[in-house]
């Protein structure tokens, strides 16, 4: 990149940096991109998270340690039908390949449409010539074609965070054709695995009728070209385990030691929604202690499940079913001195989930479909290397490409999550160790700085 160009990070979320020194610490993406932000004296733009009564167009700008954040407020209205509706009701479900939960609703598309021509508005007069811009996630898909419309001819790159569905669910959106072709106004399209790369470039090629080189990930149609190319996100590794000596990772490492005394301690950290399989979760564990009652006394599951989108039905639902689930089990096995689940409705700080995931001799990732899943990553990053912790990981979550020597499960079979489960509990020393040293490497090295870099690169180079 060249040494002048600015970096213009748009997201629907922004993560305003904390003060140089402040207490608490931003997580992995927010903190790689504040850094590149830092370095290339950027502005980071996107909604507030506020809702007003009327949209105002109003920008809100606050510098810190040398980061600009711009942000706005949108209307009760533009929440509903653009995050809460098309974003979170409609493209997501359908992106995770829950086609049975998908709401195709005009309004709400036209909301998504309304908002991202907001965005597209005030964020214009803030690009200066040779500003380089980088549009995030699934909520913004057609910013660039809105910025183009009004005459940027800056390079703009998208990257896509959540999975890109098979051809055959995704003509079930629609308008599907209409969103597709506002992605060709970009630069350059990054995806976390080659998988949803091959179904993205699947789809140019067979619906759209576009020229597409697989070798290059170059696609063109009516003129445009675009770059596709897989960019899978790492962790901060070195933030990330520079928590090992906080008195907060410490603190909460003894506290799940001393309160599971003998027993595993087997950990799942994970928004509350239904691409994380939690019900699936929950039946595979049930199974486990169905068919190893006695084993009851060995093992203890901690859910941490921060409540998310709450104002999407099917989040209020898996929520219920969550609930019964843990209660069920809790019910069937619990004794006197002992609850085998404990499910906790409440996020942790970083270094607190350090200590956890350093205490847990298992970690239970197995979302139903996930873009990446950086828990994973960061169970394995916590880990002792001399004396480390079991990963089962779902085989449909992205970062299963880059992570096979962990216990690779179908989340769907509970018979298969209870074998994982029984494998991993008795695990021998020697193998634990052989695959968290397999595993390691692609953690530290294909990390999240390495990510920033590799798609600037990219992108300046077109
Ligand atoms: O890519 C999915 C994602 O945007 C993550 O980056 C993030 O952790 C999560 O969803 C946050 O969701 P929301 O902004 O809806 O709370």
């Amino acid at each position: 990149m060249s040494e002048d160009a600015r970096l213009v990070v748009v997201s629907n979320r922004v993560a305003v940096p904390k003060a140089r020194g402040a207490a608490g610490a931003q997580g992995g993406l927010a903190g790689a991109l504040n850094a590149a932000l830092k370095d290339r004296s950027g502005v980071w733009f996107g909604w507030s998270g506020e809702e007003t009564e009327e949209h105002s167009g109003e920008i809100a700008t606050q510098t810190t340690d040398g980061v600009t954040t711009a942000t706005i407020d949108l209307s009760k209205r533009d929440v509903d039908e653009y995050y809460n509706g098309y974003a979170n009701s409609t493209l997501w479900p359908l992106f995770h390949y829950r086609l049975d939960l998908a709401e195709y609703e005009r309004e709400t598309g036209k909301g998504y449409e309304r908002v991202n021509e907001r965005f597209a508005e005030t964020l214009h007069p803030l690009i200066e010539e040779d500003d380089i811009v980088w549009v995030h996630d699934y909520h913004l898909i057609p910013l660039g074609e809105r910025l183009r419309s009004r005459g940027v001819k800056n390079r703009i790159g998208f990257f896509l965070h959540i999975p890109w569905p098979p051809t055959r669910l995704f003509v079930s959106l629609p308008y599907h054709e209409r969103l597709v072709r506002t992605m060709l106004h970009y630069d350059l399209l990054g995806f976390q695995t080659q998988e949803w790369l091959d179904s993205f470039l699947h789809y140019c090629r067979t619906e759209l009728g576009a020229e597409v080189d697989d070798g290059t990930g170059s696609v063109t149609l009516d003129g445009w070209t675009t770059i596709a190319r897989a960019y899978p996100i790492g962790i901060d590794w070195d933030h990330f385990t520079g928590l090992a000596n906080t008195g907060d990772a410490r603190q909460a490492e003894q506290r799940l030691l001393s309160s599971t005394r003998r027993r595993t301690a087997m950990i799942g950290v994970d928004r509350l929604d239904y691409s994380k399989g939690l019900p699936e979760r929950l039946d595979g564990i049930s199974r486990f202690f169905d068919r190893f009652p006695q084993r009851v006394r060995d093992l203890v599951f901690i859910q941490i499940a921060p409540p998310s989108r709450e104002d999407v039905e099917s989040y209020q639902q898996i929520r219920t079913l969550l609930e019964q689930k843990a209660g069920q089990i809790n019910g069937a096995r619990s004794e006197v001195d002992l609850v085998p689940v404990r499910y906790v409705n409440r996020g942790y700080s970083h270094a607190e989930l350090f200590g956890f995931f350093r205490a847990a001799k298992i970690g239970l990732v197995t979302p139903l479909r996930d873009g990446m899943n950086l828990v994973a990553k960061e169970y394995l990053a916590a880990q002792d290397p001399e004396d480390p912790g079991v990963l089962i990981l779902s085989r449909f979550a992205g970062a299963a490409a880059q992570m096979q020597d962990a216990l690779l499960v179908n989340p769907h079979s509970p018979d298969d999550l209870s074998h994982a489960i029984a494998t991993a509990l008795d695990m021998p020393l020697e193998e634990r160790r052989r695959r968290y040293d397999a595993l390691i490497s692609t953690v530290r090295d294909d990390n999240v700085q390495d990510w920033t870099n590799n798609f600037l690169r990219d992108l300046d180079a077109r």
